[in-house]
């Protein structure tokens, strides 16, 4: 079968990172780059021997070859390049978070279902070995019946690039960018039951303070920090389970705790490798699940990508569990607003 043409649009960091993994992936080859910043678009396609380059999406569209696009914009312009590509009949592999904003990702959604399109959203995380390995240990359900958990994703110091932190381009901070992989492990594990509701606190405590950039730390503009650096929730849901998400770009700790999984059989604590606790011939033990081998992600998920366009087979991030993290991120900000417990908005009529 003929490679998958893909238009890749925003040539910044990840970028990068996605066009590596093209070269690994025969099933698929790179038509053109997009970037708004003209040198960067050019660049980029010097660099990977992209044939043709641009600085506006829509150029990229006109081209009849283009059959998918893969974007890697910041998070607030995911959406209207997501949604021109949905409405010109191109496929869509759209890096995580989906959106910003909820009302963007149902638009996403209905119109990719509308039009009979894969529209996929690479949360990585779901490729990482370690989370396959705990996905394959639940299946039996050794851990008897889930009822709480914990998911941690932290940095003593790790704020991200101007893109990140601005509310024009970001939309918001650490709980969209990386909040994203421990509200979709979460539910992964969990079997995405219904969330109802949340309640959750957020702020910018670091971010704007030049003192907190550190030589050992990453590297970030302060006087463009206009997001959140921190956030914690607390999220109920259907069946009596409950969690809570805890989520730092920078804070003055080398750990916020271990993300971990409580059953009624079992816990599981999530660390690499996992290990299980339980009771075995009336003694509390422990075991250890045996380390495995990393991959590329990102190889793993264009082939999935490409699997998805070429079958019409659900890819296996499916739109509906991108937009239930989506839909507990929005709740997770109104909550932390409002200063009080949201009903998060699920299920959504798409
Ligand atoms: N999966 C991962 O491990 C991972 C890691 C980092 C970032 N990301 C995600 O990738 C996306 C991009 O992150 P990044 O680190 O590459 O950011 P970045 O700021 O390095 O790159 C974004 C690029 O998009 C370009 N851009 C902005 N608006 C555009 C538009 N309208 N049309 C075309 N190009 C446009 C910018 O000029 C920039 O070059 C984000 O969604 C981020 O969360 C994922």
């Amino acid at each position: 079968m003929e490679p998958l043409r893909v238009a890749l649009i925003g040539a910044g960091g990840i970028a990068q990172a996605h066009l590596e993994a093209y070269q690994k992936v025969p099933e698929a080859t790179v038509v053109a780059v997009v970037d708004i910043v003209e040198e960067r678009a050019r660049r980029t396609a010097e660099r990977w021997n992209i044939p043709k380059w641009f600085t506006d999406y829509r150029q990229a569209l006109k081209e009849n070859e283009v059959e998918a696009v893969d974007i890697c914009t910041p998070h607030n312009v995911h959406a209207p390049p997501a949604l021109e590509a949905l409405k010109s009949g191109r496929s869509v592999l759209v890096e995580k978070p989906m959106t910003a904003r909820l009302a963007d990702a149902v638009q996403m959604v209905r119109l990719a279902r509308q039009k009979n399109l894969t529209l996929f959203c690479g949360i990585a995380s779901r490729w990482s070995p370690y989370v396959q390995q705990v996905k394959a240990f639940l299946q039996e359900k050794p851990l008897g019946d889930l009822y709480y958990a914990e998911m941690v994703v932290h940095r003593r110091r790790g704020i991200p690039g101007p893109t990140f932190t601005r509310k024009d381009t970001a939309g918001g901070g650490a709980v969209l960018d990386i909040g994203v992989y421990a509200v979709d492990t979460l539910l992964f594990y969990l079997g995405f039951p219904k969330p109802l509701t949340c309640t959750a606190t957020i702020g910018g405590y670091l971010g704007t303070n030049p003192e907190a950039v550190v030589k050992n730390g990453w590297f970030w503009n302060t006087e463009q920090f206009e997001v959140e650096d921190f956030g914690v929730a607390f999220l109920q849901f259907e069946g009596g389970i409950s969690a809570t998400v805890k989520i730092t770009w920078a804070a003055h700790i080398d750990s916020m705790g271990q993300s971990f999984l409580l059953g009624t059989k079992g816990g599981l604590c999530l660390s690499h490798p996992p290990v299980w606790y339980h009771d075995y011939g009336g003694y509390m033990v422990q075991t250890t699940l045996p380390p495995i081998e990393s991959h590329d992600t990102f190889a793993e998920e264009i082939r999935h990508f490409v699997r998805a366009v070429r079958t019409g087979e659900p890819p296996p991030v499916q739109p509906e569990e991108a937009l239930m993290v989506q839909s507990i991120l929005e709740a997770i900000y109104q909550s932390a607003q409002k200063r009080r417990q949201v009903v998060v908005k699920w299920p959504i009529p798409i």
